[in-house]
This record gives structure tokens, C-alpha cells and sequence, in this order.
């Protein structure tokens, strides 16, 4: 695109025009993992507030999750799967090393016309894709470009190590980030760091080119997430607050000026940690690290799209967007929301499912962590938070929620 043209084509603002988040049907309690590893549902409440997170069935993939969170963002957004110009899916839990996940979710959303790239930046992924999504739109490249985080950790956690397998859960976050002809509203500041000196604080040992995987890295377990619990909870602590700090003085803001604060859902003690480092009330920090876990990249878009669904979000709020993570990474966003927080219940009619190509001449292997799957074999599951606005009844009527099981292919 020539400079003339790209200058013609900038937008008056860059706003969020949709949102969506899915977070898989089955359950899995503390008391569930107390059968697993020498935990109980005291400790894991008291040093971490999570009280339960989802687990991906077998036929769910990273693809699958994050395409029916953009079906239903795409829904609230009013626009059609062919008006995304960019697919952007932040994971460290792709379907696969390569292709992108984002290529697998553009067929699975219906989309025929979007470039599709996946955004590496662990837990911050979803505030640094967006971030990316704001710079491509504002810059006049594209004028709608879907932000996607979705995770499915529990199959890279070692379900014998107490350390890790209690914090992580799967589901996706969606937005779609628009040009708008109105001025004013959207991404008004943002800070994104990265501390190299974290870079083996949480990762992943094998499976890249320092270490491809063989029978012997699978032998030593190294296909599984490890972390420095403590270390990480360090730079958390630190970070956070500063990072936002840094997006709220972008933006001109003063902190006493924000209205609601999406922090990365890690752990109830260093969003309370952060609160008290930004000098707000516990009231202005949004949480559901007790529901669903740690979902990495996904869960500042879980948490927003909640957030919304259940009147925390209206027009002319000052927000902000903070995550840390493996990297270390971290990120803050300070937006003026703009949409119709209502337009959420347009995502009531999107049916929690979404298909995926499969490969041609190749069948993966039992997907499930076999610890897991014994565990979850011995009970069903009790569903009643995956549901959009105006349905919540409808599910507790049904009580086990929709079951997708037989109409997703992966
Ligand atoms: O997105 C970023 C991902 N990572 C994080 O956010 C992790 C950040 N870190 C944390 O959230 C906390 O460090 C943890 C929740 C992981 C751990 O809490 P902690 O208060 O820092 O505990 P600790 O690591 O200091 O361990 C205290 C004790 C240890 O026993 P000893 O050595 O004192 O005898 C651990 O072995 O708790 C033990 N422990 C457990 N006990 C019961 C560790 N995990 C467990 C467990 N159940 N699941």
C-alpha cells in the first residue's frame, strides 16, 4: 500500500467492536487434583484462590477453542467471518508447531479472505496481539483484526507435579479490533517489556531446536510446563503494577481515573498485590482465577469478555489490560470502551462448536494426560458458567449445558 494510500485509509479511532470468550464443558476441582498429587483444596484456595478450571475434551484442540470464541465475537460485532482482514491467535499451546494456529481458525470461523499469524508471548499474548492488532488497523492496513487467546494447557502439564498441574486450565478470549469514523475511544496507551533474565523461570524444555523431541526428552518429562513458582511470583509483584502504570500515563489517565482493571488471572494474591502497588480498591480489579485458572495467553480475554457479559463494563470506561508471563513478558493496555456492552447477547445464538480440518493420512495419538482421563472417566461434568448473556437459565434447566461432543471434529 503506497504511503498516500495508507495515510487516506487511517482511521478516526481503533475500537473494540466485539468480543467472545468459550470455555470447555468439563470441570476439574481441587478435590479432583487432590486424588491426583499430595494437594488439598485448603492450600490450593489459600496460595492461589482458584477454586476449579476447565479441561478441553479429546476432540477439542487450541484451534477449536479459539474459533468459537471469535464465532461469538465476530457475532457481538455485527460483522461477517469475510469482513476480518488479520487473524491474530496469541498461545504457547498451538494445535501443532507449524501451521499457525490462526490458519487452522480462519477455515473454522468461515473466513476466506485474512492473513493468519500466531503471536508467541506467553501469558501476555492476548495484551501484546493486541496491541499488534491496534498498530495494523491504526496504521490504515487493515480495519478489522481478530485477537484471539486460547489455550489448552492441561495437555503440556505433568500431572504429578504438584507445582504446576493445580494452576492451569483451558478456554479462549476473542476480540475483534475495528477502525471507527468516530473519533475518540480505544487503545489510548500501552507498555509492553520483556526481562530476558526470566527465560527459564517457566518454560518448556523440549521440542525446539536446543532440544527436539525424541524418546528420551518424552523420558525425562521435558514436554511438560516448569516453573520457579516463587521467582515467577517475584517478577509478578514487581511488574505489574509498573507495567500499568506506564500504559495509564501513556494515555494521560491518572490512576484514580480508571474504572475497572483486566488483570491476567494467575493467582488471587498477586492480583490483590497488584491492586494494593496501583492504589485501587479490590472492587475495581476483575476476577475469575477462582472459576477457570490460569489460561495463559487466554485469559485477559476470558476475563474481559465475563467481564462485560455481566455489566462490569460500560461505555466511557477507562480499562486497562495487564499480564506477565514466560519471557518474562509483560503487558498493559489503558482503552476507553466504546461498544454496547448489550450487543453481547447477540453471541446467544452461536452454537459452542467449531470444526476443524483435520490431517489427511495421519491419526493423532489419545490427546488426554492418562492420569487425567481416569480421573475425569469417574464423574460427569457440572457446566453452568460457558454460557452467553440471557442463557444461564436455559443451561441450569438442561444441567449439563450443551453437549458439543458429537458435532466437533478436530
Ligand atoms: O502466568 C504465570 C504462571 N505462573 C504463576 O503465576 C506462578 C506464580 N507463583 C505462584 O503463584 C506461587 O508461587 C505458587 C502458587 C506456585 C506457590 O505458592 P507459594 O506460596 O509461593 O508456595 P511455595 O512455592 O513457597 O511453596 C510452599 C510450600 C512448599 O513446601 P515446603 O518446601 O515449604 O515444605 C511446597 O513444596 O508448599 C508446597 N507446595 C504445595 N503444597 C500443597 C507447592 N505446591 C503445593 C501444592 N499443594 N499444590
Amino acid at each position: 500500500m503506497s504511503d498516500a494510500r495508507r495515510e487516506a485509509a487511517r482511521p478516526a479511532s481503533v475500537r473494540i467492536s466485539g468480543w467472545g470468550m468459550y470455555a470447555p464443558e468439563r470441570v476439574l476441582t481441587n478435590a479432583d487434583l487432590a486424588k491426583l498429587v499430595d494437594t488439598t483444596d485448603e492450600w490450593i484456595i489459600s496460595r492461589t484462590g482458584i477454586r476449579e478450571r476447565r479441561v478441553a475434551a479429546p476432540h477439542e484442540t487450541t484451534a477449536t477453542l479459539a474459533a468459537v470464541a471469535a464465532k461469538r465475537a465476530i457475532a457481538v460485532s455485527g460483522l461477517a467471518p469475510d469482513d476480518i482482514d488479520l487473524i491474530l491467535v496469541a498461545t504457547l499451546t498451538p494445535d501443532y508447531w507449524m501451521p499457525a494456529t490462526a490458519a487452522l481458525v480462519k477455515e473454522a470461523i468461515g473466513n476466506h479472505t485474512a492473513a493468519a499469524m500466531d503471536v508467541m508471548a506467553a501469558c501476555s499474548g492476548f495484551v501484546y496481539a493486541y496491541a499488534t492488532a491496534d498498530a495494523f488497523v491504526r496504521g490504515g492496513m487493515y480495519r478489522n483484526v481478530l485477537v484471539c487467546g486460547a489455550e489448552l494447557l492441561t495437555r503440556f502439564l505433568d500431572f504429578s507435579d504438584r507445582n504446576t498441574c493445580i494452576l492451569f486450565g483451558d478456554g479462549a478470549g476473542a476480540v475483534i479490533v475495528s477502525a471507527s469514523d468516530q473519533p475518540g475511544g480505544g487503545m489510548q496507551g500501552f507498555e509492553l517489556t520483556t526481562d530476558p533474565d526470566g527465560a527459564y523461570m517457566i518454560w518448556l524444555p523440549s521440542g525446539g531446536s536446543r532440544s527436539p523431541a525424541s524418546g528420551e526428552t518424552v523420558g525425562r518429562g521435558e514436554h511438560f510446563v516448569r516453573m520457579e513458582g516463587r521467582e515467577t511470583y517475584r517478577f509478578a509483584t514487581k511488574t505489574l503494577a509498573t507495567t500499568a502504570q506506564a500504559a495509564v500515563k501513556r494515555a494521560g489517565w491518572t490512576l484514580d481515573e480508571v474504572d475497572l482493571v483486566i488483570p491476567h488471572q494467575a493467582n488471587i494474591r498477586i492480583i490483590e498485590s497488584v491492586a494494593k502497588g496501583l492504589g485501587l480498591p479490590m472492587s475495581k480489579m476483575f476476577v475469575n482465577v477462582d472459576r477457570y485458572g490460569n489460561t495463559s495467553a487466554a485469559s485477559v480475554g476470558m476475563a474481559l469478555a465475563e467481564a462485560v457479559d455481566t455489566g462490569r463494563v460500560h461505555v466511557g470506561d477507562r480499562i486497562v489490560f495487564v499480564a506477565f508471563g514466560a519471557g518474562f513478558t509483560s503487558g498493559a493496555v489503558a482503552l476507553e470502551w466504546t461498544a454496547e456492552p448489550l450487543h453481547g447477547r447477540r453471541a446467544r445464538d452461536v452454537v459452542p462448536v467449531a470444526s476443524v480440518r483435520a490431517p489427511l493420512d495421519w491419526d493423532s495419538v489419545d490427546p488426554m494426560p492418562q492420569r487425567l482421563r481416569a480421573i475425569l472417566d469417574a464423574g460427569p461434568p457440572v457446566p453452568l458458567d460457558d454460557v452467553a448473556p440471557g442463557e444461564l437459565d436455559e443451561a441450569r434447566a438442561r444441567g449439563r449445558g450443551t453437549d458439543s461432543s458429537k458435532e466437533v471434529s478436530a
